[in-house]
């Protein structure tokens, strides 16, 4: 290895996408960022651009570059890490996206699921999938695809003809790392942590199902090959005539939770991290034994190198953490998410109030899909300061359940968690946290553990880093919060539990 040489990574995620430069420590040389739209044609719909994404994606690599003054024959390696589920189709003569991409946070295939449930057929895709059968996952998403799009889009005439070219392998499916995989390469995969989430992967076999993609209607030759979160091989190169002007392997991909249980070394059974990105997402690695959830969490695969068994890891989705704070933003209750902490901070207590943002139904551990965000306790006297502090304690409590979950389905008890993603420089929020569930928060000296994750992934496969013990040696804390004023805080966990219950009644009302 060269001393000028580094690894990058592309972290393609829900509201931007970021190029970040790695060198051998693990420092970051290089970082930029860009936003794209969030299309929300009816409630409950979110989609979002492909095409945008792809062009978001060269320019931020444009610029970092730039910026860092690399030259891209300097990458040894690119990995790939991404918003989870999200679900885009093209068509493969042209390269088009045959509509905008489904996000994860869309709901409209929720009577779907609701009809799947009816059928009883709801174990049967949680037992070979690991995920509890939701709106969430790709499946419905690509099946909507199919059956609502334009056949003129298409330039053909027939609603049946999209489906048609569908099995002739001439449209094809991809969740975005895949999508930015194929621009990147001209080569049509996904890895396992990505295809463990479309509830289409049977995570026992490490094959797509066939009975799964006939319940979705989804045809297999539209599907991508499923390789290792970090491959030897390699996914193929980018192209030394294109956008970068260099040959450049991409040789790591991985959904960005599980990247960033990678990027915080979580490599041993028992090691867990939560990140709180525009949802929170809390994974603990359980080893080659993929843990099947009685306490509503979800069996997911957490990586998997070359060569060698697949990591399984158990999963607390939590759909809205971060997006309320921007919520916060829009509603102009505050300017910017840091000045959530100093109106947190000004008052000692929510006055009684609890917020429950279930904006896009709730997920880990409660999974209702129509439950919708409720706000309980306020009275005349209730101030804006006193519903920022309830955004930052629905973060925590939320993290509560799915910590409490956690707990009961590894009966491991959590001595330490490892913590990542923008909300963490909020040192009121991790202190919360901490003392929310009596537990040590370690944050690590570099937060976008994510973009690292994909970056280690992508190195270690092409030799930059030669064994996961240099990547341990990286990991720094940069602070750790320890559990304080702990008095009162299982009654306010049960007030919690009550709002939610409001919250969750409301879908049935
Ligand atoms: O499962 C959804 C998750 O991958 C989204 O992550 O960081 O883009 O909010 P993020």
């Amino acid at each position: 290895m060269a001393d000028n040489t580094y690894v990058g990574a592309i972290d393609q995620g829900t509201t931007g996408t970021r190029f970040m430069v790695f060198d051998h420590s693990g420092k970051v040389i290089a970082n930029a960022y860009e936003k794209h739209e969030q299309i929300y044609p009816e409630p409950g719909w979110v989609e979002h651009d492909a095409m945008e994404i792809w062009e978001n994606t060269k320019s931020v690599i444009n610029t970092a570059l730039d910026d860092a003054l690399i030259d891209a024959e300097q990458l040894e390696a690119i990995g790939v890490t991404n918003q989870r589920e999200t679900t885009v189709m093209w068509d493969k003569d042209t390269g088009s996206p045959i509509g905008n991409a489904i996000v994860w946070q869309d709901r409209r295939t929720t009577d779907r699921i609701e009809t799947l449930e009816a059928d009883g057929k709801k174990d049967d895709v949680q037992q070979k999938t690991g995920l509890e059968p939701d709106a969430y996952f790709s499946a419905t998403k690509a099946e909507w695809l199919l059956d609502n799009t334009d056949p003129i889009k298409l330039q053909r005439s027939r609603p049946e003809d999209v489906r048609d070219r569908a099995e002739e392998g001439e449209i094809l499916f991809g969740t975005i790392d895949t999508w930015v995989i194929y621009n990147l390469t001209g080569n049509h995969i996904t890895d396992v942590t990505n295809a463990s989430r479309t509830m289409l992967f049977n995570i026992h076999d490490m094959e797509w199902d066939d009975e799964l993609l006939e319940e979705f209607n989804v045809p297999r030759a539209t599907l991508p090959e499923v390789r290792p979160s970090s491959d030897e091989d390699t996914y193929g190169s980018t192209d030394a005539d294109g956008f970068l002007g260099a040959e450049v392997p991409v040789a790591g991909a991985l959904g960005d939770q599980q990247a960033a249980l990678f990027g915080q070394t979580c490599f041993d059974a028992g090691d867990a991290k939560n990140t709180y990105g525009t949802g929170s997402f809390m994974l603990m690695n359980t080893g080659d034994e993929a843990v099947m959830s009685e306490h509503g969490l979800l069996t997911t695969v957490g990586f998997q190198r070359s060569g060698q068994p697949v990591q399984y890891a158990l999963e607390g989705s939590i759909f809205i953490t971060g997006a309320a704070i921007e919520w916060l933003e829009d509603m102009t209750l505050i300017s910017d998410a840091m000045e959530s902490e100093k109106l947190a901070r000004s008052v000692d207590s929510t006055d009684g109030v609890y917020f429950v943002p279930a904006f896009a139904g709730l997920g880990a551990p409660h999974w209702d899909q129509r439950a919708r965000g409720t706000i309980v306790g306020m009275t005349r006297g209730t101030r804006r300061e006193h519903i920022v502090r309830a955004t930052l304690e629905s973060i925590a409590f939320q993290t509560r359940d799915v910590a409490e979950a956690m707990e009961e389905d590894s009966g491991i008890d959590l001595q330490s968690l490892r913590v990542d993603g923008g909300a963490v420089k909020n040192n009121f929020l991790c202190q919360l946290q901490s003392n929310i569930i009596n537990t040590d928060i370690a944050r690590p000296v570099v937060d976008e553990t994510t973009a690292l994750g994909s970056a280690y992934a992508a190195g270690l496969a092409v030799g930059y880093w030669d064994t996961i013990d240099e990547l341990r040696d990286n990991w720094q804390i940069d602070r750790e919060f320890s559990p304080k004023d702990t008095s009162d805080v299982d009654a306010r966990y049960d007030r919690w539990q009550e709002a939610v219950k409001r919250s969750l009644d409301w879908a049935r009302g």
